[in-house]
């Protein structure tokens, strides 16, 4: 069936921590995108349990659609297509919106569509943008993943690389931890890096010289750990963690994730020979990553498009990937599952 007569698409996003509906027009138009933090809920803990964020997207997940029909001034019966984001994530989580927009679309009768979360990620440069961006690498540095793509177009990714053990994101989260900084960690870690040296420390950057595009950060927060407590058994006192030490720790951190995420960056574009770079996730928000990107992408003539800070976080506007899907007819049925693991290649749908 054509959708040519479709006008609005409402997108909702429950991956993880963040209930978010949106409605995009064909024009990729964002007319409200709005995101319900639970960031309060799972900040005692560290991180995101997900238990806790199923329950709470169950909760927020039909006033969330409601805000973001009223922002956009339009009603359910405006809808034409829903889109959702079913990969990867938290099962629990994932299965609330997909619940949600399944029972939408079945009761409007209109088009289902997927959405992966990480492509949406980077279709945020898109939107941004407002121009085609294709082809180029994409990057998404987040709180769950840290994943290089070949993209080849809007919906045709492949997977280059990802993190073996802890993605980008978490290692702040952690590191945050450690110092005891606040949840999430990635602005509280920011903040404390600007009056501290990234020279005082040097931390390990795992694979920084090798040519194989993944990435790795335990090591780096273990160093960071023993820095703060001491290496066990060696019978040496740490320094003490005074304010100024903790800033110098928190900028030296930030210092070896950054030249790591830009090194593979740039080794992504050389091995691909691509001229254009699309940065989201969360990380994307990080302000001397940008900076860096910035620098590498202007010596190597790279084009960059990193997501708007208001995309980098996750948002169910970047779902309006969705709109190219439904345009090339790839809609989903009622059947339609979630798939919480990573897909390493090849078209999941
Ligand atoms: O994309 P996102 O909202 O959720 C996931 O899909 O994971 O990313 C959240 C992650 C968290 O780990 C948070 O600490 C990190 O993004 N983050 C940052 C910054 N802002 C958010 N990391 C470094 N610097 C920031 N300014
Ligand atoms: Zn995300």
């Amino acid at each position: 069936m054509s959708s040519d007569h479709v006008r609005y698409l409402l997108a909702l996003e429950s991956s993880c921590d963040e209930t978010a509906a949106a409605v995009i027009d064909r024009d990729r138009r964002v007319l409200s995108n709005v995101v319900a933090s639970q960031f309060e809920l799972h900040r005692d803990f560290g991180g995101v349990v997900p238990e806790i964020a199923s329950r709470a997207h169950v909760r927020r997940v039909l006033p969330v659609i409601q805000e973001s029909l009223r922002q956009a001034e339009l009603d359910l019966s405006d809808i034409g297509a829903v889109a959702v984001a079913t990969q990867p994530g938290l099962v629990g989580s994932l299965l609330v919106g997909l619940t949600a927009a399944k029972t939408l679309a079945l009761v409007l009768d209109v088009p289902l569509i997927a959405v992966n979360h990480i492509e949406a990620h980077i279709y945020a440069c898109r939107m941004a943008a407002n121009c085609e961006v294709f082809p180029a690498i994409g990057f998404v540095v987040s709180g769950g993943h840290t994943n290089l793509y070949d993209c080849t177009g809007p919906v045709d990714f492949e997977l280059l690389g990802s993190t073996i053990d802890d993605a980008a994101g978490e290692a702040f989260d952690k590191v945050a931890q450690i110092l005891d900084v606040g949840f999430p960690g990635g602005p509280a870690i920011q903040a404390l890096a600007a009056t501290g040296n990234p020279k005082a420390i040097r931390f390990p950057r795992t694979f920084l010289k090798e040519d194989r595009l993944e990435f790795s950060f335990s090591g780096l927060k273990t160093a960071v750990l023993y820095t703060v407590t001491g290496v066990p058994n060696s019978g040496r006192e740490p320094e003490p963690l005074t304010d100024q030490r903790k800033a110098d720790i928190a900028a030296s951190f930030q210092a070896a994730v950054v030249d790591v995420l830009v090194a593979k960056c740039r080794q992504a574009l050389e091995q691909r020979q691509r001229s254009t770079l699309c940065v989201g996730g969360g990380v994307a928000a990080n302000q001397p990553l940008r900076e860096k990107l910035e620098t590498m992408c202007r010596h190597t003539r790279t084009q960059l498009h990193v997501a708007p800070m208001s995309l980098c976080t996750d948002n169910a506007a970047m779902a309006a990937i969705a709109w190219e899907s439904l345009e090339r007819g790839r809609t989903a049925g009622l059947d339609l599952d979630v798939t919480p693991g990573l897909v390493r290649a090849g078209r999941p749908r």
